[in-house]
């Protein structure tokens, strides 16, 4: 809900649990006065302090008024050289060659429905589930207007922000920073929540209270990155899983981003998101609009669990557009750790066959397939099919899988180019490079120039050749390095600065022409691993491969901090061999089985040779999987126990929406002597209803299972225990 009070002009925005309030004050300005748990309404501008504070400069309006100052007052949309001093949201370059935007308050306008953004990725309203605000600020000497986007989704408890910049001037301006998110917050006993590490082993969480000064997070490696992810919380001191005081914002975008957030010299605290200012400079023509991408945030009163369940619940009812979103996903075998490039028709088949017979649906041919593809020297760029590995074509393959039972999945990289290949000879010029250097490799290949239209014409094309008479099913997007030299021969100098964004755009426009063209085709985001998870390609690709990294440990925690923001179902997870490729760990079967399913479950390794009885134990890993596919589709997902702590086993659980349904998994960590007992302490159960538990045999009253918690028996080093939880009655 959207409020407009004339009297004091104030805009307040309800959701389900929260308020959001703005005022625009005596002199135009746009206040942010309250984003905190649901409250009636009423002006909470009384909770602004104004005081004469040396070195806080005061605008000309206020005329002798030294207690009015941008530097000290919250700001809905901060800009920077007039006056505020803390992190700008804005940051123009005037034609005059001045840095100093100043908005006042113009207009502002209340709709239904959610509003888009062109060629960006956004959150969407179903029917009469979400309204928009626009407010309208500007800079009268520069000609310069800003648009505020506002989606409020109130049953979701979600508010999105964008902002749209339109030069109505007769000169172009630049844009040097543009941040689509300013929170002020009147405080700074907060802890800050990020989501960190590295390839193989992505989104560990970190968590620090803030300090004085500004801290971030951010890439500018041209994509999300494996090291940072564009999510932040702040929280209460002492905020956990259900209680406390949060605010966490999503970014959905696929590029250089940055999350900052400054502790004032007052102890307020200012969150910005948003396009990471390195090498960012966009020139606005007149008449031009640029348009910055949208954060998503959400308030919980009730701690860190809730807020992750209220972005779950957003992210699959209004991001995702998932050709499954009504059906469930086939399981898949990916063919790259069972057999890298190294591999045939029969080959595959025989993998294939085997992985049908444990009841696997769907084959996935990883890297290795197209031009002289056998090592990772070569060929990216030419996306024809290699007849000597597949004699009959990526159709006769297709056609074989399906006589089996089974659909067809492939692997693609279209960012990229290897300089032994018909496209770099053909076009050179299509490799970043600025020119006079030597190329910079990484993993041997170079990114092509996805500003080109041409350029992306050339991938789309190609790869839909390939795809010609295919009945595909699933395509893996991958990009497998970051960017670096980045320059473009089809911008002028004095606009490369706009190549990283117009870089997203394109890889933004080619991935919707890929979901146009093959609509029934699931597209999973891979980046080496989980290089680019992040809420914009989830907008395209409904699921993303999570890491590189599949033993089962490490998996969990990469698990665990992915879900502070993102839904288990997103969250690709196989089954990989042991001991497992990235550390040499062995875990055993049933636990790796225990930590996929947490997420979109599959396999990743040669099944042909393993024992009877491992053979078994995955067809029946895959029917409880398929079992329990709502469960872990749509249940709310509750975080019991993290992962990592001494001697105290991981635990987790899906719930179904009515509570009625459970499934609790449990993962020991490494063998240990003398283990206490532990009782796990279930959330999110009716405590009026009586659960049955399978796999323990007895009935529990709901109120005991979270009031004093399950007895968990001792387990042995990595061992597992899955609870399927059914109320009775
Ligand atoms: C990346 C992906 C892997 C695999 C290889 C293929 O590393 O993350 O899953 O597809 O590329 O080259």
């Amino acid at each position: 809900m959207i409020v407009w009070e004339q009297r004091d002009r104030l805009i307040t925005l309800h959701t389900k649990n929260a308020t959001y309030q703005m005022k625009v004050d005596g002199y135009g300005v746009l206040l942010h006065t309250w984003y905190g748990p649901r409250i009636g309404g009423g002006d909470l501008s009384r909770l602004i302090r104004y005081a004469d504070r040396g070195f806080s400069p005061n605008p000309a309006e206020a005329g002798r008024d030294r207690t009015y100052s941008l530097d000290t007052l919250p700001q809905e949309f901060s800009c920077a050289g007039a006056g505020d001093f803390r992190l700008p949201a804005l940051e123009l370059e005037l034609p005059d060659g001045s840095h100093a935007a100043d908005l006042r308050y113009v207009r502002h306008e209340i709709r239904p429905g959610k509003y888009a953004l062109e060629g960006l990725p956004a959150f969407f309203s179903g029917a009469e589930d979400a309204d928009t605000l626009i407010v309208t600020l500007e800079d009268r000497a520069a000609g310069v207007s800003v648009e505020l986007l506002y989606g409020v989704f109130e049953e979701y408890d979600l508010i999105t922000r964008a902002v749209r910049v339109i030069n109505r001037g007769e000169a172009p301006v630049c844009l040097c920073r543009i941040a689509s998110l300013c929170l002020d917050l009147p405080r700074a006993d907060l802890d800050l929540i990020t989501l960190d590490g590295s390839y193989a082993m992505e989104r560990r969480l970190h968590r620090a209270p803030l300090r004085p000064g500004v801290q971030s997070v951010g890439s500018v490696r041209g994509m999300s990155s494996h090291q940072h992810n564009p999510f932040a919380v702040l929280c209460d001191r002492d905020a956990g899983e259900e209680h406390g005081l949060c605010w966490g914002a999503i970014l959905l975008y696929s590029g250089n981003f940055e999350a900052a957030v400054e502790r004032g010299q007052f102890e307020d605290a200012r969150l910005t998101m948003g396009i990471h200012p390195f090498h960012f400079r966009w020139t606005l023509g007149p008449g031009e609009t640029f348009t910055a991408p949208e954060t998503a945030l959400v308030c919980s009163p009730g701690g860190l669990g809730p807020m992750s369940r209220q972005f779950h619940r957003a992210i699959r009812e209004r991001l995702l557009r998932d050709p499954y979103q009504d059906r469930p996903k086939p399981v898949l075998l990916n063919s790259w750790e069972a057999f890298c490039m190294d591999f045939d028709q029969e080959k595959l088949l025989s993998l294939a066959g085997a992985a049908r017979e444990l009841g696997v649906e769907l084959f996935v041919l990883d890297d290795g397939w197209f031009g002289r593809r056998n090592d990772d020297t070569t060929s990216l760029g030419d996306w024809s099919v290699n007849l000597e590995k597949l004699p009959d074509g990526l159709r006769g393959l297709c056609e074989k899988l399906r006589g089996m039972g089974m659909g067809l999945g492939l692997w693609i990289e279209p960012e990229m180019v290897s300089e032994d290949s018909e496209l770099y000879r053909a076009h050179p010029d299509w490799a970043l490079c600025p020119p006079g250097r030597p190329h910079i490799r990484s993993r041997q290949q170079l990114v092509l120039d996805f500003t080109r239209p041409e350029v992306r014409e050339y991938v789309f094309r190609s790869i839909r050749a390939a795809l010609e008479g295919v009945d595909i099913k699933y395509i893996k997007w991958d990009m497998n390095r970051p960017l670096a030299q980045v320059w473009s021969p089809s911008l002028p100098p004095e606009r490369q600065g706009e190549f990283y964004h117009r870089y997203v755009l394109g890889v933004y426009d080619l991935l919707e022409r890929f979901r146009r063209e093959w609509p029934q085709a699931l597209i999973e985001g891979c980046a080496g691993g989980g290089g680019r998870f992040d809420a914009g390609m989830l907008y395209y690709a409904p699921q993303i491969w999570c890491s590189d990294n599949t033993d089962a440990v490490d998996r969990l925690r990469i698990q665990y901090g992915t879900s502070f923001a993102y839904p288990p179902c997103v969250m690709g997870a196989h089954v990989s061999a042991c001991p497992n490729g990235q550390n040499g760990r062995t875990t055993p079967l049933e636990t790796r089985g225990t930590a996929a399913m947490s997420g979109a479950f599959g396999y990743e390794l040669d099944v042909r040779e393993l024992p009877p009885e491992e053979k078994k134990l995955i067809s029946r890993q895959i029917a409880e999987y398929q079992e329990n596919y709502d469960l872990i589709r749509r249940g709310d997902y509750y975080r019991l126990s993290p992962p990592g702590a001494e001697g105290v086993p991981a635990a987790w659980a899906h719930v179904s929406p009515d509570r009625r349904e459970a499934l609790v998994s449990i993962v020991a960590g490494p063998a240990g002597a003398a283990r206490p007992f532990r009782t796990l302490r279930l959330r999110g159960l009716d405590p009026a209803l009586n659960y049955l538990v399978e796999g323990d045999g007895r009935s529990w009253p709901g109120d005991v299972l979270m009031a004093a918690g399950w007895p968990v028996p001792s387990m042995g080093e990595y061992e597992c225990i899955r609870l399927r939880l059914r109320a009775e009655t």
